[in-house]
């Protein structure tokens, strides 16, 4: 699929001021600094919907709403990026570039591209009426008509010439798009075109209304590659789409339910037994935007995946995936099936009910399959491995923060896991600061020199950040930040803070930019909740502070950051408390200390 430059998106952001984009939409009023409206996104009768024209972000301190004019666009007029950023540069008259050799969407996406696949899978849904061989195979799979013709099932012809596409299109030796579409193939030296599927059963994929976007062809005998797939086009994006879905929409709704799976043919043979909320990601593991899909679609999603290793990778990515997306009132779970089954092997041998039976029996929630997986790595039997332990799942609970209730039962099981009371896992740095919902409003008053704490929460401990996390909010505040310093966290460690690294790095590059520019770097990626959330902690905590305040903040927390990281001290202040331990013993706070300094390794 085109990606847009990042470059571009941040000259984008620069060139559009985001007072005149949210105006388009709404009337705004003078506060103070900032701009301010009621809320596009939730009911309000008295305006939190906040505008700041100095740092380029909406947000809205009744829902927490927030974003750059990209967002906006995205959230109010209910688009997608790519499309946010064209109607962006539109307005302003930039033209989206395209990075080469990628088709612009914008541009060639159109009625052309899908008319062609649609005549093709026609053909191909005939062709197979004509192919006893691709019969017999379907029929030896266990396939039945009635299946074959719900999911359009068809068959490429092979043949010698190896363009039976020519049967339906009379301009096939010129038409651009047949290559553009991914149905024909050009020899570069000949210019000679052949069709890429040939001698395959197939599998049209469709998207959510219906219209054919692309094939799966399997190979009916041993080959490589089992299956054929057609290439990502302008209306083919393999990370969005969602095999089986507008056959399997109905069952969703009704049930409440949606079932990913791997294979097409466990789709087909699923819905052959009745289990009719089943769809398949392509080939590829479940991304963000698949997961964002599925959210939609019910409030139970289950994860299907097969036995074998790479079963267990993908299910692992689709858990990462999803836990910036997680929100209370969702349920997730993840069903392994036994080794040598996959979906379809299994409802064939076990029937719809069998199926079921399993999955309501065996299906891990989400939180049970995390911490089993992370328990994993480490020896619970041992102080240092549940310390250990602490310190893994501290980034995974981190990012669901949209999930408080969850996140707080995660929680409690973990301290279980570790021996440890609630309350000393909060003593320790797991984030109370991002459980609180990221949704509702909280305000931070400074408390002494450069304590800061929210308002309005029940008083306790404020959990404390590593200097790494503290550099990436100052960061992110104010970019410029780091245009005098020596980049010394080139030379942290590995596993010191790769995201703050990244995001140093990145302002270093670029100091001029805001913060939101910056954090734009990172949509679509797993970290991009995470820093939007950092981003707006730090614009609430740093706000108060006076230029003066922000230079000597970062400078004294990058001096803390290399003192942290400093093995030697380390080891020091943990033998000091070793021996305190031995003779005595540990206040609480001592306690908390000793156990986050035997995480660290
Ligand atoms: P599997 O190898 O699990 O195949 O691939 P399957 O779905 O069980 O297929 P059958 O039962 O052997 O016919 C799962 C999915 O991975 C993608 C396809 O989307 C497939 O459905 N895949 C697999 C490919 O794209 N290419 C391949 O060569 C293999
Ligand atoms: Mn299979």
């Amino acid at each position: 699929m085109a990606r847009i430059p990042e470059s571009f998106v941040q000259d984008l952001l620069n060139r559009v001021d985001i007072v005149d984009v949210v105006e388009r939409y709404l009337p705004l009023k003078k506060a103070g600094q900032n701009l301010s409206a009621c809320c596009p996104f939730h009911k309000e009768k008295s305006p939190s919907f906040t505008v700041s024209p100095t740092k380029q972000f909406y947000h809205c301190f009744g829902c927490g709403a927030h974003g750059s004019a990209v967002s906006f666009v995205m959230e109010y007029q209910g688009v997608n990026f790519p499309e946010a950023v064209r109607i962006l540069a539109e307005s302003v008259g930039m033209q989206v570039p395209v990075e080469e050799g990628v088709p612009n969407p914008a541009e060639k996406k159109g009625p052309g591209l899908l008319d062609i696949l649609a005549t093709a899978s026609d053909f191909y849904r005939a062709q197979l009426k004509l192919a006893p061989v691709a019969i017999t195979y379907l029929k030896g799979r266990g396939v039945v008509g009635l299946t074959a013709a719900k999911f359009g099932i068809g068959y490429a012809p092979g043949g010698d010439d190896w363009q039976a596409l020519k049967q339906v299109f009379a301009d096939y030796d010129w038409n651009k798009l047949l290559p553009e579409a991914g149905l024909v193939i050009e020899k570069e030296e000949t210019k000679r075109r052949y069709d890429r599927f040939r001698d395959r059963v197939l599998f049209p994929i469709q998207n959510q209304r219906g219209q054919v976007i692309g094939f799966g062809g399997r190979i009916m005998g041993a080959g490589e590659p089992k299956y054929l797939n057609s290439p990502e086009t302008p209306v083919f994006e393999k990370g969005r789409e969602l095999y089986g879905l507008p056959q399997a929409r109905a069952a969703i709704r009704e049930r409440g339910r949606v079932m990913v799976v791997e294979g097409y043919m466990d789709v087909v043979m699923l819905h052959q037994h009745g289990v009719e909320y089943a769809v398949a990601t392509l080939g590829t593991a479940c991304t963000p935007e698949h997961i964002k899909k599925l959210l939609k679609l019910a409030d139970e999603v289950v994860f299907c995946f097969d036995g074998d290793a790479a079963g267990r990778r993908a299910a692992w990515r689709g858990l990462e995936n999803s836990l910036p997306e997680v929100t209370d009132g969702k349920e997730l779970r993840f069903l392994f099936l036994p080794a040598e089954h996959d979906p379809d092997s299994y409802v064939q041998e076990f029937g719809r009910e069998g199926f079921e039976n399993f999955l309501t029996q065996e299906a891990l929630p989400l939180s049970q399959y995390l911490l089993r997986e992370l328990s994993a790595q480490v020896d619970l039997a041992k102080e240092e491995g549940r310390a250990k332990l602490l310190h893994i799942a501290q980034p995974y609970l981190e990012r669901m923060s949209h999930a408080p209730a969850l996140q707080m039962m995660l929680k409690k099981r973990l301290a279980e896991l570790c021996q440890i009371t609630a309350n000393e896992l909060d003593s320790l740095r797991v984030p109370a600061r991002k459980s609180t919902d990221a949704r509702s409003s909280r305000t931070v008053e400074r408390d002494g020199a450069n304590k800061l704490r929210p308002r309005g929460v029940v008083q306790g401990k404020r959990p404390q950040q590593s200097p790494q996390a503290q550099l990436l909010g100052l960061v992110l505040f104010k970019p410029d930040l780091v245009a005098s310093v020596e980049p010394e966290w080139r030379n942290w460690p590995a596993g010191a803070g790769e995201l703050a690294v990244a995001v140093l790095d990145a302002a270093r590059e670029n100091p001029r930019l805001e913060g939101m520019v910056l954090v734009e770097a990172w949509r679509e990626t797993v970290d991009f909740e995470r820093l939007m959330a950092w981003y707006r902690d730090a614009c609430q905590t740093f706000e108060k502070f006076t230029e003066e305040e922000l230079v000597d903040q970062f400078s004294s927390t990058l001096a803390a950051a290399r003192q942290s990281l400093a093995r030697p001290s380390v080891t020091g202040r943990k033998t000091e408390l070793d021996f305190r331990r031995a003779n005595g013993g540990l206040t609480e706070a001592e306690k908390a200390e000793y156990l986050s300094l035997i995480a660290r390794k």
